[in-house]
């Protein structure tokens, strides 16, 4: 049986660089779940209907230039408040996870609903204004700081308030604070979680 590390929080907080880092060390295929909601609310601002668009969607679709975007951030957060959005794209993450030797899955409902049986689940969070303060550095695109903070306390209150999958620990997920860890850090607190469990 493959390994699965189930790894979730709010936007910005250090998921992703947790992520790869742990599949690289480990060499286990990872997928960003956010990219399946990304490219659903790209096609949405492109004229789809969001259900349909979840249904269609193909692997190449998560190579989509512009996913990155504000823009298609927040039309994510909406298709994703979508029951059937979210069912469209249930077995293609299940499939991810049982693919090869282990696979690393992170996103806001893995540890609770995609795959409640991983081996290892991790919650990682970090206060609003450093979470704000790094993805305004990465965007460089001119949006203000206080744009920013505001789309992600929107996007959190919108994930954790939805009544299909909101965004919470799985009861024995363990909890990373990145606030006051730097990358390095919360790599290495990570990998020791995980070696523990392997
Ligand atoms: O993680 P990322 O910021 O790319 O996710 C974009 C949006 O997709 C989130 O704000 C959330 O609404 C949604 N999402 C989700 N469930 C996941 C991954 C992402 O609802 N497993």
């Amino acid at each position: 049986m493959p390994f699965t590390v189930a790894i979730d929080g709010p936007a910005a907080a250090g998921k992703g660089t947790i992520s790869r880092a742990l599949a690289q060390r480990f060499g286990f295929s990872y997928l960003d779940t956010g990219l399946l909601y990304r490219a659903t609310g790209r096609k949405m601002l492109d004229g789809a209907q969001p259900v349909e668009a979840a249904r269609a969607l193909v692997p190449e679709d998560l190579d989509a230039p512009g996913l990155r975007s504000a823009e298609v951030a927040e039309a994510a957060s909406q298709v994703a408040a979508i029951a059937e959005v979210r069912d469209a794209l249930v077995a293609f993450q299940r499939r991810f996870a049982r693919l090869g030797e282990g696979a690393v899955l992170d996103g806001r409902d893995i540890g609770t609903v995609i795959c409640p049986e991983a081996e290892v689940k991790l919650f990682v969070t970090a206060a609003p204004e450093t979470r704000a303060r790094r993805r305004h550095a990465e965007l460089q695109d001119g949006t203000s700081f206080e744009d920013v903070l505001a789309d992600v306390h929107r996007r959190d209150a919108r994930d954790m308030g939805r009544s299909d999958a909101p965004l919470r620990p799985a009861d024995d997920a363990v909890q990373i604070d990145t606030t006051d860890l730097d990358i390095d850090a919360a790599v290495a607190r990570a990998a020791e979680i995980l070696n523990d469990a392997l």
